[in-house]
């Protein structure tokens, strides 16, 4: 019987799967462990079920001298210190796969929504600004007949060209091994959307010079991680009207404060970070990151390793 901490209350059969052979921790509160907390219940830990708001880095698997196995109950792996896991023998799983249609969904569902200027017109509604139907009123972007810019082609970029294409768009892509270069994407797509994980190398990647490059009509969805894109460059771009608007689901920090200055910018629509929160979706991930751990504990490879 293994310990494994889980790092928040699960509303899935996942834990009970683990309590039938493990001894389980789970953090009782809905904000993440704060570093501390983490490290101190992973002490004696053999196994992580982790969401991506825990930074798992040296210090904390130091912490664990005990630990085995890491479940990430997410795709992206960019909280996890993959290399100092692998130094130290631990297994690494994530959840690919179940959330790659969900993600697509929401990503088009922003790209949607900014092109026709939903959130705007939602907010007449409320606040009683409808007036009469007048000609030039609520005019947003077509969206058949558009160019569809995808930066990174895995199975969520894939799922994005796939719902572009049924809309009627042209579909162009870049990614490392195939495409058209970024720059020309940039200039050619009348919608950019980032599906691409977080690495160092593509921190930052839509700066300021890279949003000068878009059409001033052109849309910038992120639904992949909220540091691929400079927010400071983005809030510029928004309000000089180097491009026209934004849909993020994702944003640098996580939760993005009220008062960041990124919300005073026009054209802007943001989620909190929902592109796989479906009931299915999120129940599938747990239960791979279930798997992953019984797996590892029982001495087997994980069926969803990291790398
Ligand atoms: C992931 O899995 O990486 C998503 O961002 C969370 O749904």
């Amino acid at each position: 019987m293994g310990r494994i901490f889980i790092t928040r209350e699960l509303p899935f059969d996942a834990v009970d799967r683990l309590r039938a052979e493990h001894a389980v921790d789970v953090w009782e509160r809905p904000d993440p462990p704060p570093p501390e907390a983490l490290r101190e219940r992973a002490a004696g830990a053999d196994a992580l079920l982790t969401m991506l708001t825990e930074r798992v880095d040296e210090a904390l698997l130091d912490a664990a001298p005990r630990l085995r196995a890491i479940a990430n109950m997410a795709v992206g792996t960019d909280n996890i210190d993959l290399e100092a896991a692998a130094a130290r023998g631990i297994a690494v799983g994530n959840t690919p796969g179940v959330l790659t249609d969900t993600t697509a969904d929401l990503a088009f569902a922003l790209l949607l929504g900014v092109a026709r200027r939903l959130p705007e017109g939602a907010a007449e509604v409320r606040d009683g600004r409808w007036g009469p139907w007048q000609p030039a009123h609520g005019l947003g972007a077509d969206v058949a007949g558009a160019t569809l810019g995808i930066v990174g082609r895995g199975r969520i970029g894939d799922a994005m060209a796939r719902r572009g294409e049924g809309f009627g768009m042209e579909v162009v892509h870049s990614s490392r091994s195939s495409g058209i270069p970024l720059e020309e994407l940039l200039e050619r797509a009348d919608f950019v959307s980032l599906h691409t994980p977080l690495t160092p190398a593509t921190r930052h990647l839509i700066d300021a010079a890279a949003l000068e490059r878009m059409k001033p009509t052109a849309f910038l969805i992120n639904t992949a991680r909220g540091g691929v894109v400079d927010q400071a460059a983005l809030r510029e771009a928004l309000i000089g009207g180097a491009i026209a608007g934004a849909g993020l689901d994702v944003t640098d920090p996580e939760p993005l404060p009220p008062d960041d200055p990124l919300l005073d910018a026009p054209n802007l629509l943001v989620v909190p970070h929902v592109g796989s929160a479906t009931v299915r979706t999120r129940a599938r991930m747990a239960a791979m990151a279930a798997e992953n751990l019984l797996a590892a504990l029982a001495g087997r490879p994980m069926p969803y390793p990291a790398t």
